[in-house]
């Protein structure tokens, strides 16, 4: 009797079973003759999509997004890709990127910027400014954020880069005279983050003075979460990633602890009547207090966006700069242009103006070109919510629209000769690209600190070129490394030596 009993619920529920994978293929059968119009690669099998070729392309060592600018240039400006039952359409098409990225009616896919809310089942970047899909949730933040990154305030932080790259070239200085190679990103990765630090949180860490700081190797560890948990659904699921995984979660974990040890230090500071800056800290008290915020779901949000800034606002510009590096060790004659630039503005003087940034045009072109063709932060994702016709083909609403900047800022239709380093793309008098340019993104959802980025890319990069000759050291990778952000394979390896 028993025995009849558990057969019958072993037949039941392999019954059941089965109809919800046969539903389930059904509706991945649906999708696909939805989009399956577009032109697109031949995908890997029904069920996965295209999942199996960016597994391997991100297991082989060779970026992803190099393939992306394949199928961009094999099957044209829009184009389909599957993963399981999800469509994404990645769109190259200046027109269609005005319409969809300028407009706040396209909202961000949710799809898309969930995958960062946790890492590995740890809240990370939660509903913060860059996660947050829903418009009024993201509108409210960044209302009150943008006072931070106002013309006025950004200003007065010109004290800050300066000082921040002063240490710098301190430690430069140290490295010059001992005539050993260094690797420029790690130092240019403490600057940003020194100055992250203390222009956001009013905190001073001096990471150039530090060595194997746990708080640095978290916000490494973070961003290379990001990558395992967001584009490897599976990665948790080996046991020999596990102790990566873990890693991970505490690193989360030390952010957001040093988050709430740092907002408590200030609203202490404020309570006891202390004079604070009104920096990005204070809009987050201040976005907290307009929300009437003391739940402890929105004391969360508070943290999602401590997170955010250090995720945003730290590695970006790190990897310019190294790129920067980079590319003007290979190519002498724009070094020496812009070195004569620098020289003709500053001469001699250490502190370097708000009005003198104005002045650096070629360092400024030079920062754009590194942009263009290493744009670290590589693309944005969008929801079309209804049908659009891009480029003569119809798109049936319901689908992710990515774009990517990688991809388009190296497709020979836009950019002639796409991987030659040219910083005259960006002279004054040569045609701005349209709407097939975009490092910062475009539209309401445009990066929040561009401004902020090249202020101190250009006070950091200045001072460098003003104080010291510095050579790649011979046989280094100019491969790019995918890392969340891209970021130099080589680290960018350079000889220093003090201007004479
Ligand atoms: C070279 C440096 C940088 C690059 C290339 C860059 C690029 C970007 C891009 C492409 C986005 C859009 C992301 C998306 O749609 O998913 C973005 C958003 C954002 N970035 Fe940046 N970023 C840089 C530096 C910074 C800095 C220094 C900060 C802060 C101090 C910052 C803060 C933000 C914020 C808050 C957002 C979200 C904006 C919103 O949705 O309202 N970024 N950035």
């Amino acid at each position: 009797m028993i025995l009849e009993w558990v057969s019958y619920i072993v037949f039941y529920l392999l019954a059941a079973v089965f109809s919800v994978f046969l539903a389930y293929c059904l509706h991945v059968h649906h999708v696909h003759q939805k989009y399956d119009h577009l032109p697109g690669p031949p995908r890997d099998s029904f069920l996965l999509g295209h999942v199996p070729t960016f597994a391997r392309a991100m297991k082989s060592d060779s970026l992803i997004h190099d393939l992306f600018v394949q199928w961009g240039e094999k099957y044209g400006p829009v184009f389909r890709m599957n993963s399981f039952h999800q469509t994404m359409i990645a769109v190259h098409c200046p027109e269609a990127t005005k319409i969809i990225l300028m407009s706040p009616k396209y909202l961000k896919d949710p799809s898309v910027y969930k995958r960062l809310f946790n890492l590995f089942g740890k809240r990370f970047m939660g509903t913060g400014l860059i996660t947050a899909a829903d418009h009024d949730v993201w509108y409210r933040q960044r209302r009150i954020m943008d006072p931070a990154f106002s013309s006025t305030y950004l200003r007065g932080l010109m004290g800050t880069f300066n000082e921040m790259s002063e240490r710098l070239m301190d430690h430069l200085e140290e490295i010059a005279d001992t005539k050993t190679p260094t690797i420029m990103h790690d130092l240019v990765n403490c600057v940003t983050l020194d100055v992250i630090c203390k222009v956001a949180f009013g905190v001073d860490l001096n990471f150039l003075k530090q060595t194997d700081s746990p708080f640095q190797n978290a916000v490494e560890l973070c961003l290379r979460g990001m990558v395992l948990d967001v584009r490897d659904p599976f990665f948790a699921l080996f046991p020999k990633n596990w102790k990566t995984v873990q890693q991970i979660k505490e690193a989360v974990e030390l952010l957001r602890k040093t988050g709430e040890k740092w907002i408590q230090d200030r609203k202490t500071a404020i309570e006891n009547g202390e004079d604070v800056p009104k920096d990005i800290l204070t809009q987050i008290l201040k976005m907290a207090e307009e929300e009437k915020v003391n739940s402890a779901k929105d004391h969360e949000q508070m943290l999602d966006n401590f997170v955010t800034f250090f995720i945003a606002g730290q590695e970006t510009t790190a990897n310019q700069l190294s790129f920067a590096i980079m590319e003007l060790g290979r190519h002498p004659e724009i070094y020496k242009r812009a070195k004569a630039e620098v020289d003709e503005i500053l001469g001699t003087k250490r502190d370097i103006s708000y009005e003198d940034l104005g002045k650096f045009t070629y360092l400024s072109q030079v920062l754009k070109e590194t942009l263009r063709l290493y744009p670290t932060a590589p693309g944005t994702n969008r929801w079309l919510h209804e049908d659009m016709v891009i480029n003569g083909l119809k798109i049936p609403g319901g689908c992710s629209v990515a774009f990517s900047a990688y991809v388009s800022q190296r497709m020979e239709k836009y950019f002639k000769d796409p991987l030659k380093f040219d910083p005259e793309r960006f002279d004054v008098n040569a045609p701005k690209p349209y709407y097939c340019y975009y490092p910062f993104a475009l539209g309401p959802r445009t990066c929040l600190g561009q401004v902020f980025s090249q202020m101190e890319a250009k006070v950091v990069l200045a001072k460098l070129l003003q104080r010291f000759e510095f050579s790649l050291v011979p046989g280094q990778s100019f491969d790019i490394k995918d890392t969340g952000t891209l970021r130099p394979k080589s680290g960018v390896i350079c000889y220093i030596k003090r201007c004479s």
